[in-house]
């Protein structure tokens, strides 16, 4: 055993609601010695991303429930610290999807660590734009909404992690793109930094006008991150042949009570009299052509096409409160914590 400690949060009780700070417990664990073919990663940054709820949840959705005393689900980004991996060499960056910890120590061969290249963007990036969130966007919008020259894209969540690739990503694919976001500062981000066509305040009022004002064309692709008010809202604004990626409904993630029993977008969607298309998507469905993407996002950064923004928050020791956060909306941009290095 070496004389290091891991620091890990693990699942204290199911939160219900806004996940309480007794919902988590910090741990401190002595590190093991590497066995043959692992690795030892110190993790410089944690991934605070709004799935995290619904593993918190009893009951299985797309993915088994986290057991209580279980690391809470999630990816960090870091450098490997000490390897015994032929695939792996100290200084070495990458990602690992290995929960809530600091020093993680895992098999080299795992699917679940995946090289991050510092070249083409700072380490972090690869939990953000370059990385599963951009990735997200990037398949999600092309792959289920079936973008074309000339539509009208409405995206939810706009300013965050995945609605921003999205966004730009049908600006850059000819489309009229009107974001949806919460708040001002958020709204004119989406607008006059990252070119949207229109971008509305959710929380303002007036949402059903707004947004059919900003679509007078109606509305051909609605990428859906949120549920609830944005979801009824667009619902009357559908063109024939309308498709609608179902990436998430944010909204519904603190909700108490049975999911089945709520008003999903699947609900409000399916009991249109005219239905788009649409159908919940998982990213893990182009797994095969992740590097791909992320080199192409990366493209765009670098030729000024594609802009992102991160909310930091500092230390291992907040990461719940910087997660109610995320789910709150008080992140701008990807949220992230940052642990060391
Ligand atoms: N299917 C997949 O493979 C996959 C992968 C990644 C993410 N996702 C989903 O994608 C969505 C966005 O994730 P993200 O990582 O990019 O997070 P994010 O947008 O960076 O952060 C979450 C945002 O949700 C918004 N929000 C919170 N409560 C809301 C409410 N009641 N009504 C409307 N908006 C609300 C907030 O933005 P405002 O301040 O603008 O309200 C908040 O900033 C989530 O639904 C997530 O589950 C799905």
């Amino acid at each position: 055993m070496t004389s290091l400690s891991n620091q890990r949060w693990v699942l204290a009780k199911r939160p219900v609601g806004e996940p309480a700070d007794d919902c988590f417990a910090l741990q401190e664990v002595p590190v093991a010695d590497l066995e043959e073919g692992q690795v030892r990663i110190e993790a410089h940054y944690l991934s605070l991303d709004p799935y995290m709820r619904g593993r918190m949840r009893e009951g299985k959705s797309y993915a088994e429930p986290l057991k209580i005393g279980e690391v809470v689900t999630g990816e960090s980004a870091g450098i490997v610290v000490e390897s015994r991996s032929d695939r792996w060499a100290v200084g070495d960056a990458l990602t690992a999807h290995q929960g809530w910890q600091t020093q993680i120590v895992a098999d080299g061969d795992s699917p679940a660590l995946l090289r991050a290249d510092t070249a083409l963007a700072p380490l972090q990036a690869w939990l953000g734009v370059l990385g599963m969130p951009g990735r997200t966007g990037f398949f999600g919008l092309q792959r289920v909404g079936l973008p074309q020259a000339g539509e009208t894209l409405v995206v939810s969540a706009a300013s965050g992690a995945v609605g921003s690739v999205v966004g730009q990503l049908g600006k850059i694919l000819g489309l009229r793109v009107v974001g949806v976001a919460g708040g001002p500062e958020k709204c004119s981000y989406c607008r006059d930094e990252l070119g949207f066509d229109a971008c509305i305040d959710y929380k303002a009022g007036g949402l059903t006008e707004q947004l059919a004002d900003a679509c007078p064309q109606g509305v051909d692709v609605y990428f859906e991150n949120v549920g609830g008010a944005v979801t009824r809202a667009v619902a009357g604004l559908f063109n024939p042949g309308a498709r609608v990626p179902i990436c998430g409904f944010v909204s519904l993630y603190n909700a108490e009570g049975d999911m089945a029993a709520m008003e999903t977008p699947f609900t409000v969607l399916g009991g249109l009299e005219t239905s788009p298309e649409h159908r919940f998507f998982l990213v893990g469905e182009w797994r095969d052509e992740w590097l791909e993407a992320s080199a192409q996002l990366a493209g765009w950064i670098a030729s000024g096409q594609l802009k992102y923004r991160e909310t930091i928050a500092e230390g291992f020791a907040c990461a719940p409160a910087a997660f109610r956060g995320l789910l709150a909306g008080k992140n701008f941009g990807k949220q992230l914590v940052h642990i060391a290095g």
